[in-house]
């Protein structure tokens, strides 16, 4: 969409964080390239440089400006030959630090928060005629009307897995985390936003959506019937959708798992049997100074009532060592937990204390060497889980999402209804098709195949 004759501008996106931020550069390439820029992958050849942050770890912000630093010597030797360059910092840092982070990194010509990134183009024109702009409101509502659905041809791209934001922000506040000032309180796009969009990726040949949201599970709309929809009703609207053939979501809390979510597993054969449902810690008592509203007997009983309702469910988890006050003994109780549930993947971290956090202010923080030893602990046995679960596929058939080439000439690489990668020895089948396999071997990351020859 350049003007003719110009060459169009050329903007580099690099993304740190989670899934919502990735979901979040796409469509802000989206925006960008409806204003006549070209995706590049070099920093060095691009007019626009977009850092998208992430402030969940320790140092986050402290990162994001050394690597301004580095842009700052980029941009300069840019400008010295005569090209223009702008940067833009947006994502959670970005809504953190707001106008401070001009004032310490001049470098810097467009801040702009996860709300209101749909204002980039507009902010970008403002910075170029008067020095800098910020945003870091929260506008989410103006966010989710302004953004239409991608367009068919810049989804085609993208592969035939896509994530769907339908939730964003928290209001759960876990004294943890830095995520609810970040991203503000919880707001849920309409069941039309959502099924319009669906549909659009379906038309552009994606085939598995994962609908993402910080509390995906706390979504709620208005639906086709006036009433409140739940995310159980969701996903059976989003299962009527031809050329979708899998559904999943991400990330759960589990003070929002409802029955009729938890039915849905069981009744929609789109719906894959994934679920990642954090619990953070096994001990009541600093499931408690975590704010997590639940017990583990509620976590037990639920993990329950989801594999009674679909029984090779697999289930993931987030998990943090060293949360302030954490005596051994609470710690034998995350080990406990985990042997119980049995996890088939997870995600586990040290604590670190994120300022402005409840958390960071506790009496007792764990020493770092205690917290440290135990995440090994901890990983050594949820490693041991998720092996031990890739391991019990050999054997089985199961039907694969074919997703992209593999290394090697002849191999295809696609996802397990259980969200491991595949890898399968042959060269007729297409990406995007739904292949039968079986699983021959399995190491710790991914699942090795044999395509079955359809009867
Ligand atoms: N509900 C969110 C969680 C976002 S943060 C979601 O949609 O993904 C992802 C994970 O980071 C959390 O589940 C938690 O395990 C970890 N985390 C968050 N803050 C942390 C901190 N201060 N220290 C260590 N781990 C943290
Ligand atoms: Fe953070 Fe807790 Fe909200 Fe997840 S539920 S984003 S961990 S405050
Ligand atoms: Fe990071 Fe913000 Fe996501 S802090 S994990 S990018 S919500």
């Amino acid at each position: 969409m350049s003007t003719a004759g110009a060459p169009a501008k050329k903007v580099f996106i690099k993304t740190y964080g989670c899934q919502m931020n990735v979901y979040d550069s796409q469509r802000m390439g989206d925006a960008l390239e409806r204003d006549g820029y070209v995706r590049t992958g070099a920093p060095d050849e691009a007019d626009l440089i977009v850092l998208n942050t992430c402030h969940i770890r320790e140092k986050a912000a402290e990162k994001v400006y050394s690597e301004l630093g580095r842009l700052k010597k980029l941009k300069q030797l840019r400008q010295s030959e005569g090209k223009p360059t702008q940067i833009a910092v947006t994502g959670c840092v970005a809504q953190a630090e707001g106008e401070e982070m001009i004032a310490r990194a001049p470098v810097v010509d467009v801040v702009a928060g996860p709300q209101s990134y749909h204002r980039l183009p507009e902010l970008l024109h403002r910075a170029e005629a008067g020095g800098s702009a910020v945003a870091s409101e929260f506008e989410i509502e103006e966010k989710f009307r302004r953004l239409p659905p991608a367009s068919s041809r810049q989804t085609r791209a993208r592969g035939v897995t896509a994530f769907l934001t339908v939730q964003e922000g928290c209001d759960k506040f876990c004294t943890f985390c830095v995520v609810p000032y970040t991203r503000g309180a919880e707001v849920s796009r309409s069941v039309a936003q959502i099924t319009d969009e669906a549909k659009r990726l379906a038309d552009a040949g994606v085939r598995e959506i994962t609908l993402l949201g910080q509390n995906v599970n706390a979504w709620h709309g208005a639906g086709h019937d006036g009433r409140q929809w739940r995310l159980g009703e969701l996903l059976a609207e989003l299962s009527e959708i031809s050329g979708i053939e899998r559904l999943r979501y991400t990330t759960s809390h589990p003070i929002d798992m409802d029955e009729a979510l938890i039915e849905a597993h069981g009744s929609l054969p789109k719906l894959m049997p994934y679920l990642h449902l954090p619990v953070q810690a096994g001990s009541n008592r600093v499931l408690k100074a975590m704010n997590r509203h639940h017990t583990r007997e509620h976590y037990f009983e639920l993990v329950e009532r989801i594999r009674a309702a679909r029984p090779d469910i697999a289930l993931s988890g987030d998990f943090i060592t060293g949360f302030p006050g954490e005596t051994q003994e609470d710690f034998e109780a995350t080990l406990d937990l985990v042997q119980r549930v049995n996890y088939a993947q997870a995600f586990s971290f040290k604590y670190s204390p994120r300022p402005g956090t409840p958390g960071a202010d506790m009496k007792a923080q764990v020493p770092d060497e205690v917290s440290a030893e135990r995440l090994q602990r901890l990983q050594a046995l949820l490693n041991a889980q998720q092996l031990a679960f890739n391991r019990s596929c050999i054997g089985r058939e199961i039907d694969i999402l074919v997703e992209k080439p593999g290394r090697r000439t002849g191999q295809m690489i696609g996802r397990s209804p259980w969200l491991q990668s595949v890898i399968v020895e042959e060269n007729s089948a297409q990406i995007g098709d739904i292949m039968r396999v079986r699983v021959s071997s399995a190491g710790p990351n991914s699942l090795s195949a044999e395509a079955l020859v359809a009867a």
